[in-house]
Parts: structure tokens; C-alpha cells; sequence
């Protein structure tokens, strides 16, 4: 099925996404993408204002992903509103939107599963068992239709981020990837499409997520060693917040493992469960000179 849209071109189909795209066709035209699962908010329209300084073409994709979905995870609850997101994808600026369905994407239940190894074993791999797997496949999948030149992706998913720079890279795949800060509410909530799902109670008690890993940032900057970080930023946000902590774990950046003296950057990252609602939310930091890096928009 395609909607032509007023400015925008809706695609359901791979056959015809494919044929759309076609190096062929595009005559020298680059192709910037976003893959998003929908309900989309100004961290996805920041990933298509990056997409279209940087190409001719912007294709953003929605995808509610089954393969990344644990049992008893949220795939049910996930929220969903296409109408909404085609009014803003348009809005954006955003030239095909490609909307398939769970059939088109998975066709046969082959089983075929795409290991991400030890990057998956910290963080939210390790609660999260065969997320990433699932993460990789239709990243796998939608890089092999779409064919860009540039992938955009939120550096609010550190470790997806992480996985599929390497990903892309060990596997030679074409595409560039673009890492787009993390772009936050005014009270410093990083902007999320599961947020609608926190109660009134919770979402007010969100921002102490942010608030937490900036005491973790500047604790890092005065010369604390991770661990005692570490204890400082879970005890900030269980003492002011009814979240669960998942994890508060310090890392080298991009490689996921133990800080050293050779180590540049590292990530304090952070999963908090609520209610029926698991907030991420990570800093990542220079071990160069005092400050921390920020990884998130100006605002
Ligand atoms: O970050 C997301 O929204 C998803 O993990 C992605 C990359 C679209 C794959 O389903």
C-alpha cells in the first residue's frame, strides 16, 4: 500500500520500498535513515533535523520490533499512534516513511538469530536476554532494504549505539552511523517514547533520574572512584523516587568494559523500573581534564 501523503510517501511494502530507493534510481541522491519504533517525539525529530542537514533523501521507518521484546515485556503496552506520528514525520520534514507490517518483516520463523556477544552482556543485555539479538536483526534487516548512506541513532540508547557502530563496523556494512545527543524534557527527563506510560506520580519523579547521574558527574570530575558513584547515584534515586534500580553501572565508552588508565570516555549509565514503565538514561564523560562531556542537546 502506498499513501501519498502531502509531503510525504507511505510505504508498507519491502518490494516497494526497495524498488524506490534503488542506487539506480536515486541517481547520486544520499539517503539519510532513521529507524524508529514510532510515538514519536523531538528525540526522533532531532535524528531527522541531523538526517536532512546531511542528505538528499530522509526515510524514517516505524516499527514496533516483536524480536526485541522479552516475555513480559511491554511489546503489548508499547505506545502506538500512526496517525500522529505521519503528522509529524511530515512536519519534520521526513520524505518516506516506511511502515511495515510484523508479516512483511518476519515472512518465516526461521530462528536465524544474530549474536551481539560480550557488548550485550552489561547493562540492559543483562537484563534484558536476547534484546539485542532481536535489536540487530531488524537493524540488519531495514539497513539491507533501506541501503543508506547515513544512520542515525540517540546516544539516549548508549548501548544500542555501541552495538551497532560495531556491528557496522566488523560486518563491513555500507551505511554510516550519526550519533545524535539525548534530547530531554525541561526538568531534564530524557525524552522517551515509554514516558506516557509512567503515572502522574512517577513522571513527577522521573527528573531524578538525570538529576542522580549529573551528582554521579560531577562526583566523577572531583576524582570518585566508580563504584562509590555508583552507590551515591542508586541511593539518590531510590531515596527520592519510588523507580527500582535495574542497574547504575559505570563503563569505559564504546567498549562496555572495565574503566582503565588507557580508557577516554567512559558511560554512567542507568535502568529504573516504575510501575508498569523502565526508564534508561546514561552521561557519558572525557577521563581527559576535569569536566564531563555532555552527550545531550544544549537546552
Ligand atoms: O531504538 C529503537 O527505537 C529501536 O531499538 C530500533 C533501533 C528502531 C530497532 O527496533
Amino acid at each position: 500500500m502506498t499513501v501519498e501523503s502531502t509531503n510525504i510517501l507511505v510505504i508498507s511494502t519491502i518490494e516497494e520500498l526497495q524498488k524506490k530507493l534503488n542506487r539506480n534510481e536515486r541517481k547520486g541522491a544520499t539517503v539519510g535513515f532513521v529507524p524508529t519504533m514510532g510515538y514519536l517525539h523531538e528525540g526522533h525529530l532531532s535524528l531527522v533535523e541531523h538526517a536532512k542537514e546531511q542528505n538528499d533523501i530522509v526515510v524514517m521507518s516505524i516499527f514496533v520490533n516483536p524480536a526485541q521484546f522479552g516475555p513480559g515485556e511491554d511489546f503489548e503496552s508499547y505506545p502506538r499512534d500512526t496517525e500522529r506520528d505521519l503528522r509529524l514525520a511530515s512536519e519534520a520534514g521526513v520524505d518516506i516513511l516506511f511502515i511495515p507490517t510484523v508479516d512483511e518483516m518476519y515472512p518465516t520463523n526461521s530462528g536465524i538469530r544474530i549474536l551481539p556477544g560480550k557488548l550485550a552482556c552489561e547493562l540492559c543485555g543483562a537484563s534484558r536476554p536476547g534484546h539485542f539479538d532481536g535489536v540487530l536483526k531488524v537493524v540488519l534487516k531495514l539497513f539491507n532494504i533501506v541501503d543508506p548512506d547515513r544512520s542515525y541513532f540517540g546516544v539516549k540508547d548508549a548501548q544500542q549505539l555501541a552495538i551497532i557502530e560495531t556491528f557496522v563496523h566488523d560486518f563491513n556494512l555500507r551505511t554510516a552511523i550519526v550519533r545524535v545527543p539525548i534530547v530531554r524534557e525541561d526538568d531534564g527527563l530524557a525524552k522517551s517514547s515509554r514516558n506516557v506510560n509512567l503515572t502522574t506520580v512517577e513522571r513527577s519523579e522521573a527528573p531524578v533520574i538525570y538529576k542522580a547521574l549529573q551528582i554521579g558527574a560531577d562526583m566523577f570530575g572531583n576524582g570518585a572512584h566508580s563504584e562509590e558513584i555508583e552507590q551515591q547515584v542508586s541511593e539518590w534515586i531510590v531515596s527520592n523516587s519510588s523507580g527500582k534500580i535495574d542497574y547504575v553501572k559505570m563503563l569505559a565508552y564504546p567498549g562496555l568494559g572495565p574503566i582503565t588508565v588507557n580508557t577516554n570516555e567512559v558511560i554512567l549509565a542507568c535502568a529504573v523500573q516504575f510501575s508498569s514503565t523502565r526508564l534508561i538514561d546514561n552521561i557519558i564523560m572525557s577521563t581527559k581534564g576535569g569536566s564531563h562531556v555532555s552527550n545531550d542537546d544544549e537546552q
